[in-house]
């Protein structure tokens, strides 16, 4: 079944610790975090004290997206506050072996992210360290944004390089993604789903958190 990591983002930024407990309730299965540093991305969001206060809340892991640069400066920290999966974009990084490392040897689950942008070559060289693959299917940055179906050739190729290499990373799509391009996302191979807007913004968040969950 695929897991459903509803992104805090689309929250009220004034009832955060409400908006993780609410994506508990709604059924899902990971919390989202988004962290953007306004230099990375053209967009600035949160850091390690939201993410040490947001763990108080929830038992659910905190999936941590970190849209930063030169992010092994900051891994460390991040996994210190709570964060049970630490990602980074390996381009914004000088030493994305050693932040993998650093985030591994603090217990937390480790994994790298590939920009709508950029090609499946830049997390190839990491494919066995890492725990999760997570593919954006839109330009990171903003939430709302529509879902980019070209990208979903590299979840396939994360898809067929997990065989081939007898690997067991999960294949996690963020951007756009809502019940409607669920079986789309399914069919090419992801494992998790981060779903913003088509979750806070449902009339029925529990409802669009099940219909995901296929
Ligand atoms: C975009 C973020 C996404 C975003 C997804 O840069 O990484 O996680 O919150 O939001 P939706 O689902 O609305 O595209
Ligand atoms: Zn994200």
């Amino acid at each position: 079944m695929i897991k459903v990591a509803p992104s805090i983002l689309s929250a009220d930024f004034c009832k955060m610790a409400e908006a993780v407990q609410n994506v508990e309730r709604w059924g899902a299965d990971w919390v989202h975090c988004d962290v953007m540093d306004g230099v990375y991305v053209p967009n600035i969001t949160f850091g390690m004290p939201m993410i040490k206060a947001l763990r108080k809340y929830t038992s659910l892991p905190l999936d941590v997206h970190l849209m930063i640069t030169r992010p092994e400066k900051y891994v460390g920290q991040f996994c210190d506050a709570g964060a049970d999966l630490v990602t980074f974009h390996p381009e914004a990084s000088l030493d994305t072996a050693g932040a993998l490392e650093e985030i591994k040897s603090k217990g937390v689950k480790c994994g790298l992210v590939i920009n709508a942008d950029q090609p499946f070559s830049i997390v190839e060289p990491y494919l066995s360290e890492i725990d999760l693959l997570l593919i954006m299917t839109v330009q990171a940055g903003f939430g709302g944004q529509s879902f980019k179906e070209d990208c979903l050739e590299k979840a396939r190729k994360g898809e067929e390089m997990r065989k081939a290499l007898g690997l067991s990373y999960d294949i996690e799509l963020d951007g756009g993604v809502s019940p409607s391009n669920i079986e789309l996302c399914k069919q090419a191979g992801a494992t998790v789903v981060v779903a913003g807007s088509s979750v806070f913004k449902a009339e029925d968040p529990t409802a669009a958190v099940k219909a995901m969950q296929i």
